[in-house]
């Protein structure tokens, strides 16, 4: 028998963080207590991936869809993402770690896309760890800013319709623009087993992990047994277990 090789360490991790309102709820505490708790979380959480040796996590922080709860949870939430990205900004640097956010941010209150700028700037040139924060995030809208942006481009003469192509079409989206590379694993927290609209088409060939964990309780420990987990599948693209065991032909 072979020896076990290294551990697998997934390049890219993103996280559905869900379960900030069931937490508080069990407490008979106010929603926005949970979000609060849930804020620490992202501090432990962000910490633990580097340690662990993952390059890039991306945090599902707020849906597209999310506008839709009430307006004081809304406002809790936005005041919440500022409150975070004021107190992060040295963490991030001392850490090295560059913040880069993917979603429809021209919709967030001026106040947070002025502190994102902000935090984007400063560590825009840390190029081992990367934290992206998906803000007023959701797939479809995401490949309808991206189809737009593909036609002008046609349009321009910039692109070719007859080189039409997923390659192509990629480097419009959020992600692909931003040079983020497709995730490895997938972690959705609280039990719900659903991607409700998170990168749809990034994740096709992802790892998916759910746990039923809630989003505030979640530390170091979970985010390892879920990579010990991503360790254990054997990613086969289509491919036979014969085809993989062989190596590249
Ligand atoms: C996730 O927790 C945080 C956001 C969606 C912003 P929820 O607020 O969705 O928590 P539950 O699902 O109601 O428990
Ligand atoms: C997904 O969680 C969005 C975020 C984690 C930001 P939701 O709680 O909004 O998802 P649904 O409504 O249960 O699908
Ligand atoms: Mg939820």
């Amino acid at each position: 028998m072979s020896s076990p090789g290294p551990a697998k360490i997934p390049q890219h991790v993103a996280i559905i963080m869900d379960g900030n309102g069931r937490w508080a709820k069990a407490r008979g505490l106010p929603r926005l207590e949970g979000h609060r708790r849930g804020v620490e979380t992202v501090r432990t959480v962000v910490d633990a991936a580097r340690e662990i040796g993952i390059r890039y996590i991306t945090l599902y922080a707020f849906s597209a869809e999310n506008w839709k709860r009430p307006a004081d949870e809304v406002s809790g939430l936005m005041g919440l993402l500022d409150y975070f990205l004021k107190r992060e900004l040295d963490n991030l640097i001392k850490n090295r770690v560059r913040l880069l956010t993917i979603g429809r941010a021209e919709a967030l209150p001026a106040n947070v896309q002025r502190e994102l700028n902000r935090v984007i700037e400063a560590t825009k040139d840390f190029q081992e760890w990367t934290l992206v924060l998906a803000l007023n995030y959701g797939s479809r809208t995401e490949v309808a800013d991206a189809a737009r942006a593909y036609a002008a481009a046609v349009q321009a003469g910039a692109e070719k319709l007859a080189d039409a192509s997923w390659e192509n079409f990629n480097r419009y989206l959020y992600t692909g623009a931003a040079g983020i590379p497709e995730p490895d694993l997938l972690i959705r927290t609280s039990g719900e087993q659903r991607v409700s609209n998170f990168l749809l088409l990034q994740c096709a060939y992802a790892e998916m992990v759910f746990t039923s964990v809630l989003w505030p309780d979640f530390g170091k420990a979970d985010l390892q047994a879920a990579v010990d987990e991503y360790g254990r599948r054997e990613r086969r693209y289509g491919l036979t277990t014969e085809q993989i065991k062989s190596g590249p032909a």
